[in-house]
């Protein structure tokens, strides 16, 4: 089996970033993870990445000031170097130019900490909470010009408690984002996500089963119990 190239863009801890990396150890996973590149010098992922051997760069976006289109000039001569055909996003912060996301349609995708088109842009936690919703999870999606939007590939749900602040909201979500995002970049390399009218189509998988309902259903009995 020969393995797509995959970069994963960061600009923080990568603990996604890391996700990939454990799942693309797997021998029948046809993805390789060949590049992990930062826009800050400073990310904590770049160590995480060089301890698991693999190969890192940084394209500070900072020496080009407000032009993105030389850092994208700077980032994708990294990405030649290292013949990447794959880019996922991992809490990399950085918009991207319409050119950059032209040039990598259907071959980048992010992952998002919500279930989109919910709560796009920052503090999507926050946002959440202050929505009310009983149910957040993580969006895969293809990137696209606007931030956050584009075509799903593939969600996961977690429920919201009474007293969850943005921070253990936070921490919930993103444990289903690291089984989320190998998934839906297998799903990718393995040629199975197929493009129609603007959706994503799966080929090949299960249909998926159950239903996420909060709160449970348990907890009215309990106190029916009580009573
Ligand atoms: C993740 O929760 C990811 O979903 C989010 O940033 C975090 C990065 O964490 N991305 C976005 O909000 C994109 N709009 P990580 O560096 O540990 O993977």
């Amino acid at each position: 089996m020969v393995k797509k190239r995959v970069a994963v863009l960061i600009s923080g801890r990568g603990s996604n970033m890391a996700a990939l990396i454990e799942a693309a150890k797997e021998r029948s996973y046809p993805a390789e993870i060949a590049l992990v590149v930062s826009n800050r010098p400073d990310a904590a992922g770049l160590a995480r990445a060089e301890a698991h051997a693999i190969p890192t760069a940084v394209v500070d976006h900072r020496p080009y000031g407000k032009d993105r289109a030389a850092f994208e000039r700077a980032l994708q001569a990294v990405l030649d170097e290292y013949r990447v055909e794959l880019v996922c996003l991992g809490g990399f912060m950085r918009l991207l130019t319409r050119d950059f996301v032209l040039h990598w349609e259907g071959r980048m995708l992010n992952i998002h900490p919500a279930l989109l088109p919910s709560f796009p842009g920052l503090d999507p936690h926050g946002q959440a909470l202050k929505a009310g919703v009983k149910i957040s999870g993580a969006t895969v999606h293809f990137v696209v010009a606007q931030a956050d939007a584009g075509p799903i590939i593939a969600q996961a749900a977690v429920p919201v408690r009474d007293d969850d602040t943005p921070a253990t909201l936070a921490a919930r979500v993103l444990n289903v984002e690291h089984r989320l995002y190998p998934l839906a970049l297998r799903l990718l390399a393995e040629g199975r996500v197929k493009l129609i009218g603007g959706h994503c189509l799966i080929e090949g998988t299960h249909p998926a089963e159950g239903a996420l309902i909060v709160p449970a259903a348990h907890d009215t009995d309990d106190r029916d119990r009580s009573e």
